[in-house]
């Protein structure tokens, strides 16, 4: 494994060698407090971040490694004054042994890919992907509900430009007999190249209008948060799905609520105490993966 660019590289196999792995520093730490001791690890953030960078760089840290780091590199990098993504990371290889970049292109990660000498790591892409994020998912169902397969998942919200979404629906369809029920904001479907991913491989994907339509015995509720960021103006406030207390009560006590965070108002703060908001636990999980992630990318 070198770039880490989008979930279409992963095997089932490879998935779950980075789960063993992710266990096992999580049990072992001290095991791994050296593993990166002879590297220097960038992250190039050319995108806001709390944790996608904030758990990279601590698994940096962690596995003993160091990092050079650019929060805000569109206006405190020199893309300010016109350089290209490719000089840049022509620049930061002869620097770092593996570059962590997010960047609000769909294609930058490729696009650093083929300029860099040291592996790229897709730490989400404009609307496109975050490959990342979907590793974390899918560690998080795995450790609560055991395994992926048979399981019924309703993704919502922002199915049009969230990339977590994206990545993780190419994850899902690696495992067998998967249901995905699609609630979308109506003015942001999920596009069709990934209706026909899922259609490809077997995977059973129904859209619904509203969450009464979800049935109640789902596995996992996804839940997403519009990507203001992505749209000229912020005129969508008013289309919104809320996951609350009351919402919630239809469904049982084994069905997780996983949001990639942040979020604004698309999951109530009183549901944060029921046993089934998993979202917090989820974000920790983060580090554990991207700490599995470095450490086979960057040692023997
Ligand atoms: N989930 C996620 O990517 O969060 P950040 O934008 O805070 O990194």
């Amino acid at each position: 494994m070198r770039h880490i660019l989008s979930c279409e590289q992963f095997s089932q196999s490879d998935l779950a060698g980075l789960f063993d792995l992710a266990d096992e520093i999580r049990a072992n730490p001290r095991h791994y407090a050296d593993s990166l001791s002879d590297k220097v690890v960038a992250t190039l953030f050319y995108e806001p971040s709390t944790r996608t960078r904030l758990s990279f760089e601590a698994a940096i840290v962690r596995l003993g490694g160091k990092n050079i780091s650019t929060e805000n590199a569109r206006e405190m990098s020199s893309a300010i004054k016109g350089e290209s993504l490719a000089d840049t990371i022509r620049v930061v290889h002869g620097y770092a042994d593996a570059i962590i970049m997010r960047h609000q292109d769909n294609n930058s990660a490729n696009e650093a890919a083929a300029a860099s000498r040291v592996p790229i790591i897709n730490a989400g892409a404009g609307s496109g992907e975050h490959p990342t994020q979907a590793l974390l998912d899918i560690y998080t169902i795995k450790r609560r509900k055991g395994g992926i397969d048979n399981i019924s998942v309703a993704i919502l919200g922002d199915l049009l430009y969230g990339r977590t979404i994206h990545s993780l629906i190419k994850l899902l369809s690696l495992y067998k007999n998967v249901e995905i029920f699609g609630l979308s904001i109506p003015s942001l479907p999920l596009p069709a190249e990934y209706v026909n991913y899922m259609a490809d491989r077997g995977i059973i994907y129904q859209p619904v209008k509203s969450l009464a339509d979800l049935p109640p015995n789902l596995d996992i509720i996804y839940q997403t948060r519009t990507q203001l960021e992505r749209f000229a103006t912020q005129g969508l406030a008013a289309e919104e799905i809320i996951l609350n207390n009351a919402e919630m009560a239809r469904f049982p006590p084994d069905t997780l609520v996983l949001h990639p965070l942040p979020r604004n108002r698309e999951i109530a703060p009183e549901f944060d105490t029921d046993p089934r908001a998993a979202y917090f636990d989820q974000s920790e999980n983060g580090m554990y993966i991207r700490m599995a992630l470095l450490h086979k990318i960057l040692t023997k």
